[in-house]
C-alpha cells in the first residue's frame, strides 16, 4: 500500500477505511453504524459499538496469550527504581485498585482526578476509571493548587486520586499541601482522595476524606471490565485556550481506541512485543496517548521515565534508557533534545550506549527546528520524525506513515497529512490557499476518530472556538504551508497559545495574574524566542497612576504570582514596566507586532495604530531581552 492510496481510502471512503481498521481490537459488540452526527450535529464514531477500553488494552492481550510479557517497564533514576510490570500485573492491579474505586462509590460516568507524578499507579488509576467507565483526568505535576482547583471545579470528580510527591530532580515537591488547597479553593468538594504514600514525602491525611492507597486497596476486590458506548467518555484533559479557563478536551472510547491502534502501527511502525518510549509525562497528551493507550492497546511494552533528558544524572540519559530497554523508537520533544545538545554538544554520551535496536526518533509538541533535527540526525544515524499534534486531536495531524509507506523527510515539515485529516490551508476568508501560500491551518470536517467531540461541559465552546470561524472546517490554531508536494510547515499559533519546553500554556492566563497585582493597569504577556524552550513568556506591564513601587520588586512579586497561580511550568521569568501599550484605535493591543520585535523579525506597522511611536519606543527594551 502506498501513502497515496491510504490516504485516498481514508478520505474517499472514510466509514469503509475506519471499520476495517476497528477490527484490530476486542470489541463486546462490534459497530455496524460507524459515523452519525450526534444531538449537536457533531460527527460520531462507532456509535453503536460497545466495548471497555482497559478491556482491549489489557485483559484482551492476557486472554491471548501476553499474560507474561512486559506492559510497563517503569524507569526512575530520580529515585533509582526500574521496574517491569507483566500484562498480567498490570491486569490484576488495574481490577483490584478498579474495585477500590468501585467501593468508594465511583460508578461509569463518574469523574474521578487524577493528579500523580510518572509513576505506574498512574496508569493503573487511569486504567481503573476506563475499567468502570468511569472518566479520568489527569492534571500535569507541575501546575499549582489553583489550575489543579479550576480543573476540579470544572470536572466535578467524585474522587482525587494522588501520591504523597513528585521528583524534580532531586527537589520532592509535595503534592498533597497543593491539593488540599486545591480543595479549599473550588466550590466542588471530591468526597474522597486517595493517596499513594511515596518514601520521599508522607502526606499528611485529612481522617474523614483520605485514605492511604494501600489501604483502599487491601479492602478491595478485583472487578470485571464494564461495557460502555463508544461515544462515551474515556477521558477529560484539559488544555490552555486563549482565554484564562483551559478547555476540558473530550475524548471517547471508541474512537480513540481505533485511532491509537491504528497509529502506533501506521505511524511509528510498531508491532506487538517491541519497545516503544514517549519521553513525556501522563499529564500531556502525548502522554496518554503513546505512553498509556496506544502501546498498551497495541501490545507493545511501554517506557514510563520518571527523569528528565539531562541531569538524571547526566545528557547520556535518553541513551541509557534506550540501551536498557531495547526501545525500538522514542518519540520525545525537541526541546528535549535541545537540552541534550547543550550539555553535550558532540554527544559523545550515546556512544557509551549499545542503541542498535533504535530505528527511528519522532519528535512532536513544538516546531522542529533544523538545527536540531540535523544534530538528532547525524547523531544517531537514524530517521528523525517531525509530527504535528495537538491535544484536541490525541495523535498526529501530520505525519510520515513509516509503517506504511515512508517518505523522504523534509526539514522544517511534519509530512503530509494524516489519514483521516483533510488539511487545508485557508486565507482570513476561508478561501483554500494554493502551494507555499501560508494561512490557517483548518481539517475540513469530519474529523477522524479520537478528536474532541465537544469542550467538556460546553459545546458551545467548543463550535465556537474550533468550528464558526470558518464552515465545515475545524480550525488548529496554527499557521503554515504546503509546499508543492503537500507536505504541511506548521510556523507556529495564530492565537496567543505560546509552547514553552514542549508545553502548552496561555498567555490571556498569565495576563489574569499580572493584570491581578494591585499596581498593574495593563498589561500583555507575549511569547519569545528561546534556544533551549522553544518560546519563553515575556510579561509587559503599565503601571497604575501613583503607584511607587521599584520594578525589580514589582517583576519579583509576578513572577511569583504567576508560580503560585499557573504552576512552575509556565516558567515565568521576566516581568518589564513600560510606558504604554500598542494598541489599535478601538484598543486591542498589538500582540503580534511585539512578538515580532521581540523576535527580531521584520514588522509592518498596523494601519489601525493608535500612534506608532508607542510601538517603536519598546523596540529597545525587546530587543535586549535574549534567552539562552
Ligand atoms: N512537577 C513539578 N514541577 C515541574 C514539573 C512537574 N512534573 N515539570 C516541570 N516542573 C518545574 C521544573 O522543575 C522547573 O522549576 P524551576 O523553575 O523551579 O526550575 C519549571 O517547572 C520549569 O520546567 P521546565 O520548563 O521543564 O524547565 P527545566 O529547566 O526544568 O527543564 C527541559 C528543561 C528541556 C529539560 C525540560 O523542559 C524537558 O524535558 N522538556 C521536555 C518536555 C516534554 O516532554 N513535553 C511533553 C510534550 S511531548
Ligand atoms: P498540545 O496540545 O500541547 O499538544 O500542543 C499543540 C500545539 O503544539 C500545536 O497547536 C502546535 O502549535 C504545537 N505543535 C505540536 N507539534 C508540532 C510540530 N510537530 N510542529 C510545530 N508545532 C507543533
Amino acid at each position: 500500500m502506498t501513502y497515496e492510496q491510504e490516504y485516498q481510502a481514508s478520505i474517499e471512503q472514510p466509514e469503509k477505511f475506519w471499520l476495517t481498521k476497528a477490527e484490530q481490537l476486542d470489541w463486546f459488540q462490534f459497530p455496524t453504524q460507524v459515523l452519525e452526527k450526534d444531538e449537536n450535529g457533531i460527527d460520531r464514531w462507532f456509535v453503536d459499538g460497545e466495548m471497555n477500553t482497559c478491556h482491549m488494552a489489557l485483559d484482551a492481550h492476557v486472554k491471548a496469550g501476553r499474560g507474561d510479557q512486559v506492559a510497563i517497564y517503569y524507569d526512575s533514576p530520580v529515585t533509582g527504581t526500574q521496574e517491569s510490570w507483566s500484562y498480567q500485573t498490570l491486569t490484576d492491579t488495574v481490577a483490584v485498585f478498579a474495585g477500590a474505586l468501585q467501593q468508594q462509590g465511583v460508578t461509569k460516568g463518574d469523574r474521578v482526578l487524577i493528579y500523580m507524578p510518572m509513576i505506574p499507579q498512574a496508569v493503573v488509576a487511569m486504567l481503573a476509571c476506563a475499567r468502570l467507565g468511569a472518566v479520568h483526568s489527569v492534571v500535569f505535576g507541575g501546575f499549582a493548587a489553583n489550575e489543579l482547583a479550576v480543573r476540579i471545579e470544572d470536572a466535578e470528580p467524585k474522587v482525587v486520586v494522588s501520591a504523597s510527591c513528585g521528583i524534580e530532580i532531586s527537589r520532592v515537591i509535595e503534592y498533597k499541601p497543593l491539593l488540599d488547597k486545591a480543595i479549599e479553593l473550588s466550590a466542588h468538594k471530591p468526597e474522597r482522595c486517595i493517596v499513594y504514600q511515596r518514601e520521599q514525602a508522607q502526606a499528611d491525611m485529612q481522617g474523614d476524606r483520605d485514605l492511604d492507597w494501600e489501604q483502599a486497596t487491601s479492602e478491595a476486590q478485583a472487578v470485571d471490565c464494564i461495557a460502555v458506548k463508544a461515544t462515551d467518555p474515556l477521558y477529560i484533559l484539559y488544555t490552555s485556550g486563549t482565554t484564562g479557563k483551559p478547555k476540558g478536551v473530550v475524548r471517547d472510547n471508541g474512537g480513540h481506541a481505533v485511532a491509537m491502534r491504528y497509529s502506533m502501527k501506521a505511524i511509528y511502525d510498531m508491532n506487538p512485543g517491541e519497545v516503544f518510549w514517549a519521553a513525556s509525562d501522563v499529564g500531556w497528551v502525548v502522554g496518554h496517548s503513546y505512553i498509556v493507550y496506544a502501546p498498551l492497546l497495541s501490545g507493545l511494552s511501554t517506557v514510563l521515565y520518571e527523569g528528565k533528558p539531562v541531569k538524571t544524572p547526566d545528557a547520556g540519559a535518553f541513551w541509557r534508557v534506550c540501551a536498557d530497554y531495547k526501545v525500538k523508537a522514542l518519540f520525545a520533544a525537541p526541546t528535549a533534545f535541545r537540552a541534550i545538545k547543550k550539555e553535550d554538544p558532540e554527544g559523545t554520551a550515546a556512544s557509551n550506549y549499545d542503541l542498535s535496536a533504535l530505528e527511528t526518533v519522532f519528535m512532536a509538541g513544538e516546531r522542529l527546528d533544523p538545527p536540531t533535527y540535523d544534530w538528532v540526525r547525524q547523531l544517531l544515524g537514524r530517521p528523525v520524525i517531525d509530527h504535528w499534534w495537538q491535544t484536541e486531536t490525541g495523535w498526529g495531524i501530520c505525519s510520515n506513515l513509516m509503517g506504511v509507506d515512508p517518505k523522504p523527510c523534509k526539514a522544517g515539515s511534519a509530512t503530509l497529512p494524516s489519514p483521516g485529516f483533510d488539511v487545508q490551508i485557508l486565507s482570513d476568508d476561508g478561501t483554500e490557499l494554493g502551494p507555499n501560500e501560508q494561512g490557517h491551518v483548518a481539517i475540513k470536517l469530519p474529523l477522524p476518530p479520537a478528536c474532541l467531540p465537544t469542550v467538556w461541559g460546553d459545546i458551545e465552546r467548543f463550535k465556537e472556538s474550533y468550528l464558526s470561524t470558518f464552515d465545515g472546517y475545524y480550525v488548529s490554531g496554527d499557521g503554515g504551508y504546503k509546499d508543492e508536494d503537500g507536505y504541511v510547515f506548521i510556523m507556529g499559533r495564530t492565537d496567543d497559545v505560546i509552547n514553552v519546553a514542549g508545553h502548552r500554556l496561555s498567555t490571556g492566563e498569565m495576563e489574569e495574574v499580572l493584570a491581578a497585582h494591585p499596581a498593574v493597569a495593563e498589561c500583555a504577556v507575549i511569547g519569545a524566542n528561546c534556544e533551549l524552550k522553544g518560546q519563553q513568556p515575556i510579561g509587559l506591564v503599565v503601571l497604575k497612576d501613583n503607584v511607587d513601587i521599584e520594578e525589580v520588586n514589582l517583576s519579583h512579586e509576578l513572577i511569583q504570582s504567576v508560580r503560585d497561580q499557573i504552576g512552575a511550568v509556565a516558567s515565568f521569568r521576566t516581568a518589564m514596566v513600560v510606558k504604554r501599550l500598542p494598541k489599535t484605535r478601538s484598543g486591542k493591543i498589538l500582540r503580534k507586532a511585539l512578538r515580532q520585535i521581540a523576535n527580531g523579525e521584520e514588522y509592518v506597522i498596523p494601519s489601525t495604530i493608535d500612534d506608532p511611536a508607542s510601538l517603536t519606543e519598546l523596540e529597545g527594551v525587546l530587543k535586549a531581552v535574549s534567552f539562552a
